[in-house]
């Protein structure tokens, strides 16, 4: 870009004062009401777009842009305290190529000998606090306000329980005062929790962690701050001489007491740099913290004078920042969806917008009462965010930008697809649809019934679902198995091709396995991993259908609840009749037995009780009904033997001896197994 100084047009002038106008009106909202009305990818790029007009055009610059300034005045609620070095602001970049371009940019200000490894640390998206320690106590805690002049929040520091109150030094090493800066963060569990108690109470919601960190530390009554579980980590210490490195300041900090981030790493070259960063990126959600990006530092503090800052910024660090994952459009309308249970869920119809690799056109909004709190409106344009595999989710309207004479949204009263009037239970928060009947309901069942991991029909999705079940062809899953080729010629989108491989697909699901069919009848609180268990143990769905409510109950990893619940769904005479018409349609019943293994123990019960070493009891009750075998949940007389691993169960053994039943170790378990026959 030209450096050269020419007049800007006055386009470009009614522009630059409009982003500063904006700019300073979204950095009142951010510092001053802990709130912020557009992402901060967005207010990234009016800043962007400034900086870059500012650079073509230099006489452009002036002392009050906020190019030039780091965050805002203080506000008057709180003691101005000036910084003793100002609290600057990162140069930011968002791709590793950039930083590629920063290390070059450090290497031709240094001279060709002089080198350094790297300081990588998260990039903690909270807010940043300089602490003033005297004689080892804490004397003083300031947010930035605007890099020069801060706000005392002193108070309310000290009731951060990260922060330490004294240095746990040795007397010899406190200097008189020392300064150190770090981010104050808020967990993000707490901060859902903070949330859902902000919803009860009909109160706003906070949009993200950092701006309930905010508006927890800047507060006039101490006693809230108290109440809200802040963390903190620390980064920068200053009024200590002797610490050449950024490591060892991070060391001092460490051995001071202070909470410093467990992923700092330092690494020798950008290569390594590039790695830190890609690796962090990955696991970013799962540090229970929010991060937007890694600074990376010159680890040797020698170059750090000499490398020196630019009017905003030090030179010796710079932030990458993660592709943001909130983005701002308009919400086109709020509608519910019935799911297979009937639970009604409002979600946004968004204009289509790119979030962290995807497109987003829809957005779950929850239930009824996320939608009040939240107050977002049909037109409105609201903030969207998509973190990591999570469903993408509608933070909050953009208040500014909301249209007159618009409504806040009503929950509709009937089912969208049925028009039967829509249930909300006293005490609970979400609506349902309570038609057994409801064509939405029956469209999620069948898909359910054909997903993947259930009975993985291809090509059997939902929307192929709505047509048929719009058609008359399926009412419930069973009818899948009912159908022929010839109903589906004809209908829209089908042709021979198409529907003698649909038939096919469908055929092919007949053989699944037992846990699949049961994961794929939908049973409240029987998932893939329930149904795997249940399916090894009995062996046959007429087993568990006839199996008594306690022996379910004692399955590992099944329990009170979800036995209840099994023998709920099949008690029910619909229920019933629906897998008898699976029966007809031939789909096994049977856990598969494998051909390659001999049926060593057709006829034979053996009874599992303990931990195996070489063994999970799932895997050694599979292998026994994988060899034509029973493996019940208790010792009967019908029962050959009992295979006792460690800590097995006391009631079990009693059993076996009063009823002359063998007790098998391992080793003796594994002869069995091959065998068929009692060691
Ligand atoms: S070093 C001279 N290290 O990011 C500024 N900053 O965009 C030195 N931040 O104001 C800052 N994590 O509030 C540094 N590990 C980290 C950080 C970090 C978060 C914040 C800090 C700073 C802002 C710059």
């Amino acid at each position: 870009m030209s450096t050269e100084s020419n007049a800007a047009p006055e386009a470009v002038l009614a522009r630059v004062e409009e982003l500063r106008a904006l700019i300073k009106r979204y950095d009142a909202q951010y510092y001053l009401e802990s709130a912020s009305d557009i992402p901060d990818a967005d207010y990234d790029s009016l800043k962007d777009e400034l900086f870059a007009f500012e650079d073509q055009y230099p006489d452009l610059v002036q002392a009050g842009s906020p190019t030039q300034t780091v965050g805002i005045a203080p506000s008057a609620l709180f003691a101005p305290v000036r910084h003793s070095t100002p609290m600057m602001s990162l140069d930011k970049v968002t791709t590793l190529e950039e930083i590629l371009a920063w290390g070059a940019r450090l290497q031709k200000l240094l001279a060709p000998e002089d080198g350094s490894p790297f300081d990588c640390e998260p990039k903690i998206d909270g807010l940043s606090i300089s602490l003033t320690y005297e004689r080892g106590r804490l004397t003083r805690g300031a947010t930035r306000g605007d890099g020069r002049v801060g706000e005392d929040v002193t108070p309310n520091v000290r009731t951060v329980a990260a922060i330490a109150d004294e240095l746990a030094l040795s007397a010899n090493e406190i200097p008189e005062t020392l300064e150190i800066r770090g981010e104050v963060y808020f967990p993000v569990p707490a901060f859902e929790e903070l949330n859902r108690r902000q919803a009860e109470a009909g109160l706003r919601l906070f949009s993200n962690p950092r701006n309930a960190a905010a508006g927890s530390l800047r507060q006039k009554d101490p006693a809230v701050t108290a109440g809200r579980e802040l963390g903190a980590f620390f980064y920068q210490v200053d009024g200590v001489t002797g610490l050449p490195t950024q490591s060892g300041s991070l060391d001092l900090l460490r051995r001071a007491g202070l909470p410093v981030n467990p992923e700092t790493r330092i690494v020798p070259d950008l290569e390594a740099v590039f790695a830190y960063c890609r690796d962090l990126e990955s696991r970013r959600h799962l540090l229970g913290y929010e991060i937007d990006g890694v600074v990376v530092k010159v680890e040797d503090r020698a170059l750090h004078s000499r490398l020196g800052a630019t009017s905003h910024a030090p030179r010796w660090a710079v932030a990458y920042k993660f592709p943001p994952e909130e983005q701002s459009t308009r919400l086109e309308d709020i509608l519910v969806s019935i799911g297979r249970t009937g639970r009604a869920t409002p979600f946004a119809k968004l204009q289509p917008v790119r979030i962290a690799g995807s497109v987003v056109e829809l957005a779950t909004l929850h239930n009824e009462d996320q939608v009040r709190v939240k107050d977002v409106r049909p037109g409105d344009t609201v903030v969207v965010r998509k973190a990591g595999d999570v469903i993408p989710e509608v933070v909050g309207p953009v208040l500014g930008a909301r249209l007159s004479g618009s409504e806040p949204w009503r929950f509709p009263k009937t089912c969208p697809s049925c028009e039967r009037p829509l249930v909300r239970l006293e005490g609970e928060s979400d609506t349902y649809c309570i038609n057994a009947d409801c064509p939405a309901q029956r469209v999620q069942r069948i898909a359910h019934f054909a997903s993947r991991g259930a009975m993985d029909i291809e090509g059997l999705g939902e929307q192929r679902v709505a047509q048929l079940v719009e058609a008359g062809l399926l009412s419930d899953a069973a009818d899948c198995y009912h159908l022929q080729a010839s109903d589906l010629m004809g209908l829209d989108g089908f042709g021979e091709l198409s529907a003698t491989n649909l038939v096919a697909a469908i055929d092919d699901s007949r053989s699944r396995p037992l846990g699949n069919l049961l994961t794929a009848l939908g049973i409240r609180h029987v998932g893939g991993t329930v149904a795997a268990a249940v399916a090894s143990r009995f062996g046959s769905l007429d087993r568990l259908m006839s199996a008594p409510e306690a022996e379910l109950a004692a399955v590992e990893g099944v329990g009170a609840v979800i036995a209840a619940s099994l023998v709920r769904y099949f008690a029910s005479e619909e229920n019933r009749a629906m897998i008898e018409r699976l029966r007809s349609g031939g789909i096994q019943f049977e856990a598969a037995t494998d051909p390659q293994l001999s049926q060593s123990l057709v006829g034979k019960s053996v009874v599992v009780t303990g931990t195996l070493r070489g063994l999970s009891r799932e895997q050694a009750e599979a292998a026994i009904i994988s060899r034509g075998g029973k493996s019940p949940g208790s010792v009967s007389a019908k029962t050959t033997a009992v295979v006792a691993g460690d800590s097995p169960g006391a009631a079990k053994l009693t059993k076996a001896e009063a009823l002359g039943v063998r007790v098998l170790d391992e080793q003796e378990f594994v002869k069995l197994l091959e065998t068929g026959e009692l060691p």
